[in-house]
């Protein structure tokens, strides 16, 4: 049985991710605060499993973080607790620096000084540090650019836990994987702001002029990807996880409209797009060459118009997931 301590196991990604690794073999220990972006736990299929426990804590707080991480002295840490929603990093910084920084040197810290023989920190970041790219693909060795202090925070930390590899041979592997989308996302992030839009016929709030380019990742093929890499990645290593579907905002938006409108029994749903003032500092394109994970034996599995369309389907079925 491994111990495996999961940060922000409550949020989008992390809920995501102990559904898939609770079983028998694994005890799970999720350290969450319950923020506003924690999935209620009404949701969740893990939470009376006999092989799990919730700690409502703060990361930043090196004293609590300290004593869990003693009391049961980890083989494995996935690290996904993060304020991540680049809209608020605008309006208000300082939180972002406490949960994405500090509480990440608070874990890498607590991590060294255990005193065993560690396995791995898995941290998991973001295609955003490395800015915006016009044409090409970022990859492992791209340079680092944060453009927001979302993005800012998260460079911070990515480099926070490749000098605890480099300066304490901490066993550290860092993912920088692209935009996600499935069940269990927060309403504020973009597709389910669409859906929950078309939900109550209001307007879509496209921002600019809805060019700028993401590429979208289904949430279980992410989840895949750092249990592969949790067997088979190098220590020490980066790794860029993307799915190589790119997509504008705006197309993105009228997809969704389309499928929406045919799963629903509506029409013209696209009439409710509307632009509204771009957000500052607006990064043009994200885009990964994943070819390293890919090497290592690791593939995506779904694609985006298949899964895009069971996530309709999903937020359709909860749609009090979304008020
Ligand atoms: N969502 C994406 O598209 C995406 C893409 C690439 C990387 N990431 C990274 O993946 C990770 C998870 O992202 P997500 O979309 O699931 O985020 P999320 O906002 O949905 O969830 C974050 C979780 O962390 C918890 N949390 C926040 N601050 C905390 C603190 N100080 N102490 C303890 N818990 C705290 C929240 O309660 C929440 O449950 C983040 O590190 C993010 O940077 C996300």
């Amino acid at each position: 049985m491994s111990n495996i301590l999961v940060t922000g196991g409550l949020g989008f990604i992390g809920s995501n991710f102990i559904s898939k690794i609770i079983h028998k073999e694994n005890f799970v220990v999720n350290i969450d605060s319950e923020t506003y972006a924690s999935v209620d736990k009404s949701f969740l299929n893990f939470e009376s499993n006999h092989n799990y426990r919730h700690y409502n804590l703060d990361i930043a707080d090196y004293q609590k973080v300290n004593n869990i991480i003693k009391k049961y002295s980890f083989d494995i840490i996935f690290h996904f607790a993060a304020e991540s929603h680049v809209d608020n990093s605008i309006e208000s910084s300082f939180e972002f620096c406490n949960t994405n920084v500090i509480g990440t040197l608070n874990l890498l810290e607590s991590y060294r000084k255990l005193n065993k023989k560690h396995k791995l920190f898995i941290h998991i970041s973001t295609d955003e540090v490395f800015g915006s790219i016009k044409d090409g693909f970022f990859d492992e060795n791209s340079n680092y650019k944060p453009n927001s202090p979302y993005s800012a925070s998260k460079a911070s930390s990515d480099h926070f836990v490749r000098s605890y590899f480099k300066t304490h041979n901490l066993p550290v592997i860092i993912t920088n994987c692209s935009n996600n989308f499935g069940p269990y996302q927060n309403k504020e992030k973009f597709i389910p702001t669409i859906i929950n839009s078309l939900i109550n016929k209001k307007n879509i709030p496209v921002y600019g002029d809805g060019k700028n380019i993401r590429e979208w990742i289904h949430v279980e093929d992410h989840v895949d990807g750092l249990i592969h890499l949790s067997k088979n990645g190098k220590v020490g290593e980066s790794y860029c996880i993307g799915s190589g579907e790119e997509y504008s905002n705006i197309d993105i938006v009228k997809k969704i409209c389309e499928f929406y409108d045919v799963l629903n029994g509506t029409k013209d749903s696209d009439k409710l797009i509307s632009f509204v003032k771009d957000r500052k500092g607006h990064d043009y394109r994200y885009a990964l060459n994943s070819s390293k994970i890919i090497k290592s034996g690791w593939n995506c599995k779904m694609n985006f118009k298949d899964s895009i369309k069971n996530t309709i389907t999903w937020y359709l079925k909860n749609k009090s997931f979304l008020s």
